[in-house]
């Protein structure tokens, strides 16, 4: 048996939207959390797989992408924004699940006059995703200072940190909820299967669960 074989293969899933969606697709490879996995207060951080197979971590979605890219996970479940974001090099994303879809977009109060984002050359945007907002504006030929946050972006704005913030929009209630209206659409997402290029080359494990993942999206498609 060779070394990567004798131990379990690490499967990355994000906390959040995603997971409700990405669980029964895992269940239908064969990678089924053992029950702790769904008990809220279980502190543990890896679970293993109920055939003892697959470890499986949840972590924050970036972390996810991460954890892939420096092969401590081989595999795992992320959207597309998040991919994007970093362009690992190290990260393979060979399979679109059809899941968590929704968009990354910008956003400014509702009663501001400034919808284009030409009308100005310097931005200051709130964010989680400061690659994509940069390359966004910068293909209008604007500046934007990208403000890092993890969360709450929608605060931003109202409380003078931002004019705009860049986020992930759904139904967009988050939005109106806060007082603001989406002017441009960055990137439509939605949630892929990544692996780690050298363990799809290493680890037959890897392959096979792609090609398993691969098999069932191709049947939903038919
Ligand atoms: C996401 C996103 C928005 C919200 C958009 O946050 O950051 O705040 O969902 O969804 P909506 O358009 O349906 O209202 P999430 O609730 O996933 O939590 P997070 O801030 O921790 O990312």
């Amino acid at each position: 048996m060779n070394k990567e074989a004798s131990s379990p293969l690490t499967f990355a899933v994000p906390k959040g939207r995603i997971l409700d969606e990405a669980l029964p697709l895992m269940a239908r490879a064969g990678v089924v959390p053992e029950a702790a996995f769904h008990d809220k207060k279980d502190r543990s951080l890896s679970f293993a797989s109920e055939d003892g197979a697959s470890q499986i971590i949840r972590v924050r979605a970036f972390d996810v992408a991460t954890f892939v890219a420096f092969g401590a996970a081989q595999v795992g479940i992320v959207g597309s924004d998040v991919i994007e974001e970093f362009g690992y090099s190290e990260l393979y994303a060979p399979i679109d699940l059809d899941i968590g879809h929704c968009r990354l977009s910008v956003a400014e109060p509702a009663q501001s006059q400034d919808h284009k984002v030409g009308n100005a050359s310097h931005l200051r945007v709130a964010t989680k995703y400061p690659n994509l907002t940069s390359r966004f504006f910068e293909k209008q030929g604007i500046q934007a200072e990208c403000i890092k946050l993890n969360g709450a972006m929608e605060l931003a704005p109202s409380l003078g940190l931002s004019g705009r913030i860049v986020d992930l929009v759904s139904s967009g209630q988050t939005l109106k909820s806060n007082g603001l209206v989406e002017t441009h659409v960055i990137m439509q997402i939605s949630a892929r299967l990544i692996v780690n290029r050298a363990a799809l080359k290493t680890d037959p494990r890897v392959a096979a669960l792609v090609e398993q993942f691969r098999a069932m999206i191709d049947k939903k498609a038919a």
